[in-house]
């Protein structure tokens, strides 16, 4: 029986190669992409979602547009990074077929009410859609097989000091899915810092067909922000290890914790607090990403490439 899925995301450079490994999985059943924004705006990042999934050959998976902003306040945008349109100067044809009527959090809560089987549930970008679909419909949780997210940190922050920029984008949102008791995996940048691919490999990636130039395109403007850095010699495609866990979980060491979300501090609101050492007693409620096998991940990008390029 294939896997279920409901992939929710904010493209995004980095959501785009995601979406892409997903995408390359036989065995998977994307039931939909939903779309948050976040990297860019809610208009660019669902006119991403539909012009990537028609690159890929899947522009039958619906798409539902969800929030332009979090349950409090606004985005900061991610433009910075990922482009005024969310996916740098890449331009990929102009998808023209419609979006899903309902709004990606009702799409959410009335796909998982409808399944017979529970679903798993992959989100790369703020947590805002998810967290309304868990907070208006509660009934779902059951249905929920896990969510793969990548978001928060166990120490180094990116909007921040200690913030990562999705769960710093929507910290109401990242507390209700952390406190609603459904099985999370978590890749926080102190994984994905270390999960990079270097500028050889982007180049062995552009020589495989057109997906691999699509992939080696984002993967270039998106290490542009890392490169100058002195701690980075390759990219941290930070949203592929939340589903490459789903197709090869050992590539990932994982350890159960408590996390939290800090709520109110004027210099961290929007921080994940990992309990590493498991001090505080607080109950465990994440298996949180401690390290990673890189080449494993290179090796499965690279798959998933020609495997679409083979379809
Ligand atoms: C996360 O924020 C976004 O910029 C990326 O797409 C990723 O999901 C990294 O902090
Ligand atoms: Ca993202």
């Amino acid at each position: 029986m294939k896997r279920k899925i409901i992939f929710d995301c904010d493209p995004g450079l980095d959501d785009a190669l995601a979406l892409l490994l997903a995408v390359a999985q036989r065995d998977w059943d994307i039931l939909g992409v939903t779309t948050i924004a976040g990297n860019s705006l809610i208009e660019y990042t669902t006119q991403n979602a539909l012009d990537l999934l028609a690159y890929y050959g899947r522009p039958d998976i619906p798409v539902a547009k969800g929030s332009s902003n979090p349950i409090l306040g606004r985005f900061a945008s991610g433009s910075h990074v990922h482009g005024s349109k969310g996916i740098a100067n890449i331009e990929l044809p102009k998808a023209k077929r419609e979006i899903e009527k309902l709004r990606a959090h009702e799409w959410i809560a009335q796909t998982l009410m409808a399944s017979t089987e529970k679903i798993m549930i992959i989100a790369t970008g703020p947590l805002t859609n998810v967290g309304m679909a868990i907070s208006l419909y509660p009934e779902i949780l059951d249905k929920i097989e896990m969510i793969s997210l990548m978001g928060g940190s166990v120490h180094v922050g990116n909007v921040g000091a200690v913030m990562e920029a999705n769960t710093k984008n929507d910290p109401e949102a990242t507390h209700i899915v952390f406190n609603a008791g459904v099985k999370i995996a978590m890749f926080g940048l102190n994984v994905t810092y270390q999960t990079v691919i270097y500028p050889y490999e982007m180049d062995e990636i552009a020589q495989l067909g057109k997906f691999g130039a699509l992939a080696a395109d984002c993967l270039r403007y998106h290490f542009k922000n890392y490169q100058d850095l002195p701690y980075f010699e390759g990219d941290p495609s930070h949203d592929s290890c939340a589903v490459a866990y789903l197709i090869q979980p050992e590539l990932f060491t994982m350890e159960n914790l408590n996390v939290v979300v800090d709520l109110s501090g004027s210099y961290s609101r929007g921080q994940t607090i990992v309990d590493q050492h498991r001090v505080t007693g607080r109950p465990l409620n994440a298996w949180v990403a401690l390290a990673s096998n890189r080449e494993g991940f290179v090796a499965l990008i690279k798959d998933a490439v020609q495997c679409l390029n083979q379809a």
